[in-house]
């Protein structure tokens, strides 16, 4: 579905992705990994046509995404979720579910919407700046929702969430890949990783340098000490 052939992206002259290499099947859910400032957000940029790619390409379902205009790109079924999540704070929740749109979505679709992200329906009218963390991370899954995308990528979701609400989003996103969606997950949390994920990547110095299915990572202490500083 998703395939990342030797990418490669610069911030001016300072070359940030040096190649980096993984693909997502149709119905996975798969999990980006890395220390701070190994380029996995910069990765999730450059397949969303939001940082360019200067080599390499991002194929998805058979267009190279590094070929099309960006705002063309959740057109093509991409949900994007971005770190910090990316929700405009004085506009209400229904605008901001809005905002990806021609015009209002159909009812079915917001009440499918609805039924997944109860909260959100009772709080239509609130302004998204005044949600919690947790409401605030639904939003910004429900808008790319809308859109109805077959790969939702997601940054750090769970960044910042209350402990208590984390177990939820990880039961949203394991919702949201029931439903047909394929899942491409960036996280700190390695436990909601290994949770959500089949497939694992991690990524150093701008290059992803391993591969493993979730089951055997997580008996894998010195892969998960090495690469991540986690110590299990
Ligand atoms: N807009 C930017 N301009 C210049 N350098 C950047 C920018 N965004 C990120 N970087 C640098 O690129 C590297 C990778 O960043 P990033 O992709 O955000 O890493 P991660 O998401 O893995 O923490 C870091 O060294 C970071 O400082
Ligand atoms: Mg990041």
């Amino acid at each position: 579905m998703l395939e990342l052939v030797d990418v490669h992206a610069h911030y001016g002259k300072v070359h940030v992705l040096q190649g980096s290499s993984l693909r997502v099947e149709d119905g996975e859910t798969v999990a980006l990994l890395g220390r701070n400032g190994v380029g996995k957000t910069t990765t999730l940029k450059t397949i969303m046509g939001l940082v360019p790619a200067s080599g390499g390409a991002v194929v998805f379902n058979g267009t190279d995404l590094t070929k099309i205009a960006p705002h063309r790109i959740p057109g093509q079924g991409i949900g994007y979720v971005p770190q910090g999540r990316g929700i405009f704070p004085t506009l209400s929740v229904l605008e901001n579910l809005e905002i990806g749109l021609p015009k209002s979505p159909p009812p079915e679709v917001m009440d499918h919407v609805f039924e997944r992200f109860p909260r959100l329906k009772e709080r239509l009218g609130q302004s998204g700046g005044t949600l919690s963390g947790g409401e605030q991370q639904m939003l910004a899954i429900a808008r790319c929702l809308v859109l109805k995308p077959r790969l939702l990528i997601l940054d750090e979701p769970t960044e910042g969430i209350m402990p208590i609400l984390v177990q939820d989003i990880r039961r949203e996103i394991a919702a949201v890949n029931k439903a047909g969606v394929s899942i491409l997950l960036v996280e700190q949390n390695i436990k909601t990783a290994l949770k959500l994920c089949s497939r694992i990547y991690i990524m150093e110095k701008g290059a992803v340098v391993h591969e493993a299915r979730a089951e055997d990572l997580k008996d894998d202490k010195d892969t998960l000490h090495r690469y991540l500083g986690v110590t299990i």
